[in-house]
Parts: C-alpha cells; structure tokens; sequence
C-alpha cells in the first residue's frame, strides 16, 4: 500500500492525488483521501483505480489544508469502498491511513465491539481509529502513544484529528516512511516519488519513531519515550523524470530499453579499467573474512530471487563455496544454519519487501555477515545491511520487474569476481577475459533491442496458448523461472519453466498439440542435451522457440523459430537471453489488451509479509 499526507496553504486534495498517482505501484486495490477543512474531518474513498476516486471528488471537492491519502493493496477484506482508506473513528474525529499488518487487530476489535463500537469494514487498519477515539486524553502525542501500546504488528499511520486541524502526525513501526520538507509546507510518505515534484529534502523515519508536521516545521519523537530526535534532512539527488514515460506507451517497455545505460551505471567505478579488477569501496571484506566464509545463503522474492539462483551459479563457479538460494518468506520461517562464518546476501530491488528485511535481521542475529543488493537508496535494506551494493537502475515503476534484475544479477557477478580476487581464486588470465566480455554486454544489449519485431510477432502467436513452458539447463533454467514468471504476471497465461532433463519425470504429460516452448540453449556443456530435450517435446507436438547465441546455425534442424542472442561468456548469456523474454511477455500482455504496468493482484513494492 501506500500512503501520503500534506499540510501547508495549497489544493490539498490536489497534492494528494497527483502523489497517489506516483504510488500505484504499491498497490490499485482502492484509493481515498481525508481532509480536514477545519472544522470537520471530510472522507472520499473508492474501490477501484484513481480515476474512480477522482470521478467522486470532481463531483465533490474536498477542501482544507491537512489531509492524507491512501492507495491499497487488499491484506484483510476484499478491495471495496468500505475497506479503502482513511478509516475514521464513528464520529470522525481522527482519520487513519495504515500500511502493513496489525497483527492482534481480531483480539483489538473484540473488545471493541464489546464496549459498543460499530465498525464500518473487514480491515485490521480501522481498529487503530477506534483507538484513537477511545483513548484521547486531550494531548494527542500521548494518545499516540497509548494506541501503539495495544497495537502488535508492522505499520506506517498518518493521522488527521479534528482536534489538531494544524497538525499531521505519522508513525513508523516496522514499514516505510518518509517526510518531505517544504517551504511553508509537509509531506509525509510511503516512498520518495510521491513528494518528488515539491521537495527534494527528505527525513526519513526509524522504527518505533512519531513524526509531528506543521506547516513550519517538523518534529520527530521517540514513540516511548516522546523524547525529540534530531535527523538530517536527505537531499534526493534523481530526477522525477526518470521516473516518468519518456514516450514509452509504459513504464515496463521504458524500463527494457533503460537496461543497457542500467547495467552501465552499475558497472561504472567498480571494474578498474588499468588493473582490470573489480572494486567494491562498498564492501570491507578484509581476505581473512572472505576465507571465513563457508557458506553462502542468497534470500529474497519473486525476480529478485530468479537474480539469486542466477547468482548461486556464478558464486560457486568462482568462489567454491556452497551456495543455497532461498525465498524470504520460507527462509525466515524456518532454523536455517548461520554463525559467523556464513554470507547472507539479501537482493530486493525496493529494500522494504517485508519478508527479505525479516531475513536480513535474522541473520545478523545469527551472527552472519548480511550483504544487501537494493536499488533504493536509504531503504530499510540499504539501511540495515552490513554491506549494501546499490543497483544503479533508477526508478523502476512496472510491477514486473526487469532493469532490476539484470543489476541485481550483474552485482552478483561482479560480487562473484571480487569475492574470487579476495580469496586468490581467479588466474589474471580468466579475470581479464570475464571483465572484457561483461562491459561488452550493456552495447550488446543495445544491439538486441533493434532486432524486437520477430519478438513481437512471436509475442502475439502465443497470445491464445492455454499454457507456455520454459526450458533449460543449468543458469538457462534460472532464466527460465524468470522469463516464465514475466509471462505468468503481466499475460495472465500459465506458465511453468522446467529444468529441461526434469520434464520427462512428470511434466511432459502436459505437452500437447502445438504448446509453445520456449528452449533455452546458451550453454555450450549441456547444448547437446537440451537438444535432446527439445525432440523430446517436440515428438508431442510441441512449438519449440530456441533461443540460443548468435552463429549457432544447428538449432535450426530442430526448432519451428530461432531467437539469436548476441555471443558471449557461457556464464553472462543471462543478461542476454532474459531481454527477448522480458519482450515476449510485454508484447503478449499488450496483444491481450492488459494493463501491462499494473497485473492485477500484484503490487510492485510488498511490505506485509
Ligand atoms: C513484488 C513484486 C515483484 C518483486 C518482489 C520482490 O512481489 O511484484 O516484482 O520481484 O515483490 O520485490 P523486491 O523489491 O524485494 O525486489
């Protein structure tokens, strides 16, 4: 979900929905706004997009210069008008706006219910406004305080009161917020982007910390103790262009063709160019730590976790050290075996994804060393890890993920190569040939991207398919999970991608009559076998795309159309082979007539575990 929130002399309602706007993607379910006019608290919510809320508001304006404003991704209750936010108390004097999980909120409404209060939706967010009601003492920090005293759980809260109309307050307990600081004015939100266009000085809020905005100033407070807390100001030094259009008809084919300059920026300073070594000023790995380590865990979700298992290959090819990918939401769950002498990297493209910072706090618990791969600068990640490696992408807006991934990915390469020179693994020799063919890869990228329209042509043949299978071996399998996962979340279509030798144990049952397959075959010590497995579907009638490297003329003998890659190192193909996926499953989606930048049931940023 997200959250924004203005005080100062402009349009409120104005400020609030334009930053709504910037906050979709961290959820579509429903959006609504409070404003208080002074003398009331007024509310506007609707199921649905924006325009559903601003089709409301134009018949009804609302007006005041304190309101907050709320876009959701549905936790507790169905998306619907009365499990949007703000929620009020019953006689409106606070509004809330919430992100995360209250936790205990069934034992909170019990008790509530039991003392006569009538609840307006399913959500665990509305408790918090009963709350506010019940315990106003007449000081609304110390109300605050004694609300977050009941409340158990991960949440970020903007509240309005009618009894403060000069005031909006914000929490941070265990999700993301930030205030912007204005000139005569404030903002507090979920994320940067929103607050983007009027500020570019930012605080950011901690855990367990109360942000009280005026008009002129901005104060923060302990949440126990309500003991001031001083904080820089955090000058945003990207542009809101970067996170606009440009003239792409969206934000994720914006974001493919962004991919060679991403993969650039990230390169940049950290491959010496006389030395021919990788840097990380970043990283204090000291040779006797790196030789410590002996085990390595990769922990993160959805396509940061397909970056992952491309970096478990990389990792143990030239480290040696055994390397176990795990998604967050397991990982956390279970007793995985850390001490001091194991790695943890965790890659999220955010750095707030609720699951992956749970992992990276465990570990460190468990005495781990936690590197975070993230694009967010000053994300809870970036914040908490031990190391940070910031991806140079930019803003990355689509809900599917691409130009984050392929930085995730080539930090992970590039970690691979730094952590090999620490321990003294790597021959000059292999290095210099690695290094060479990686800075090739953002040009070659480019190269790739003229050849899109066989690509589209193809997107559309398999726009009617009941299912679509990925195929390969070894980190042509990785790339499998992830072109396939693309094709699931923005085409809607079924997909699985399967370990090419594995299908014949169960999953060639599902082969029929001209299925599409995509085949992956890059890497040249299992090329003869994924051959195989390709006559293997193809016997059953499947349609086989190959994708493959550029001058491999054998693969027409066996597949119904051929997608070339550019040639390069077997372990970097891919940065190459996942692009025409990321364009297969962008041109299906827009041949199905989808909303491409926004799959339905997805958010782009996940901060309830
Ligand atoms: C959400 C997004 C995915 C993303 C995942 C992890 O589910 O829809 O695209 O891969 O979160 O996000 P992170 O920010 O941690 O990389």
């Amino acid at each position: 979900c997200g959250i924004i929130g203005y005080i100062g002399d402009k349009q409120t309602q104005e400020i609030l929905t334009t930053g709504l706007g910037k906050l979709e993607y961290r959820g579509y379910d429903s959006v609504g706004i409070a404003i208080n006019d002074g003398e009331a608290i007024n509310v506007t919510k609707a199921e649905g997009r924006l325009e559903n809320l601003a089709s409301k508001l134009s018949d009804k304006p609302l007006n005041g210069t304190v309101g907050i404003g709320h876009t959701r991704w549905a936790t507790h209750g169905r998306p619907s008008d009365e499990n949007s936010h703000p929620h009020t108390d019953e006689t409106t004097d606070f509004a809330v706006v919430h992100n995360g999980i209250i936790e205990n909120y069934q034992d909170i409404k019990q008790e509530l219910i039991e003392n006569g209060v009538t609840f307006q939706s399913q959500t665990d967010s509305e408790v918090v406004a009963h709350l506010l009601s019940r315990l106003y003492d007449g000081d609304m920090i110390s109300t605050i305080q004694k609300v977050i005293d009941k409340l158990e759980g991960a949440y970020a809260l903007g509240i309005v009161s009618k009894y403060e109309p000069n005031k909006l307050f914000a929490v941070r307990q265990a999700s993301p917020l930030i205030v912007g600081v204005g000139e005569g004015e404030n903002f507090i939100s979920s994320d940067i982007p929103a607050v983007l266009e009027h500020t570019r000085d930012v605080i950011i809020l901690e855990d367990s910390e109360i942000a009280v905005l005026s008009k002129e100033g901005v104060s923060l407070l302990d949440m126990e103790t309500a003991n001031p807390i001083e904080r820089d100001v955090f000058k945003v030094d990207w542009d809101m262009e970067q996170a606009e259009k440009n003239g792409y008809d969206h934000f994720m084919l914006k974001e493919i063709f962004e991919q060679p300059t991403a993969l650039q920026n990230t390169m940049t300073g950290r491959i010496d160019q006389d030395s021919q070594m990788v840097e990380f000023p970043e990283l204090d790995w000291s040779e006797a730590k790196v030789n410590e380590w002996n085990k390595i865990y990769i922990v993160a979700c959805g396509t940061a976790y397909h970056a992952g298992l491309i970096g478990k290959h990389v990792l143990e090819e030239l480290t040696r050290i055994p390397v176990a990918v795990e998604v967050a939401s397991e990982f956390r769950y279970r007793r995985p075996i850390i001490d001091e002498q194991t790695l943890v990297i965790t890659v999220s493209q955010s750095g707030e994804t609720a699951d992956t910072l749970a992992a990276l706090r465990q570990s460190q618990k468990m005495g781990a060393e936690v590197v975070g791969i993230t694009n967010v600068v000053g994300s809870s990640i970036a914040r908490e890890a031990d190391n940070v490696i910031l991806t140079m992408a930019g803003p990355e807006i689509a809900v599917a993920s691409t130009k984050a991934y392929t930085t995730q990915v080539l930090s992970l390469y590039l970690m691979g190569v730094y952590a090999a020179q620490k321990k003294g693994q790597i021959t000059e020799e292999y290095r210099k040939e690695l290094l060479e063919s990686l800075l090739k890869t953002p040009g070659q990228i480019e190269e790739s991207l003229e050849h899109i329209k066989g690509i589209r042509w193809y997107a559309e043949s398999i726009k009617d398919a009941q299912s679509v299978f990925f195929l390969g071996r070894g980190l042509d399998h990785a790339v499998a999970l992830e072109g396939s996962l693309k094709l699931k979340e923005i085409s809607y279509i079924h997909s699985e991608a399967y370990a090419a030798g594995e299908l014949k144990h169960g999953t060639l049952a599902l082969i029929e009559e001209g299925t599409p397959v995509i085949a992956l075959a890059t890497q040249n010590e299992v090329y003869d076998k994924m051959i195989a497995n390709i006559e293997e579907v193809r016997a059953r009638g499947a349609k086989v795309m190959g994708v493959t490297t550029e001058g491999n003329m054998d693969i027409y003998h066996y597949v119904d159309e051929t997608c070339y890659i550019p040639a390069t190192n077997n372990l970097f193909a891919p940065l190459l082979s996942v692009v025409p996926l990321q364009l297969i499953s962008y041109y299906t989606s827009l041949a199905l007539g989808n909303d491409v930048d926004k799959p339905r049931n997805l958010a782009k940023s996940v901060t309830v575990e």
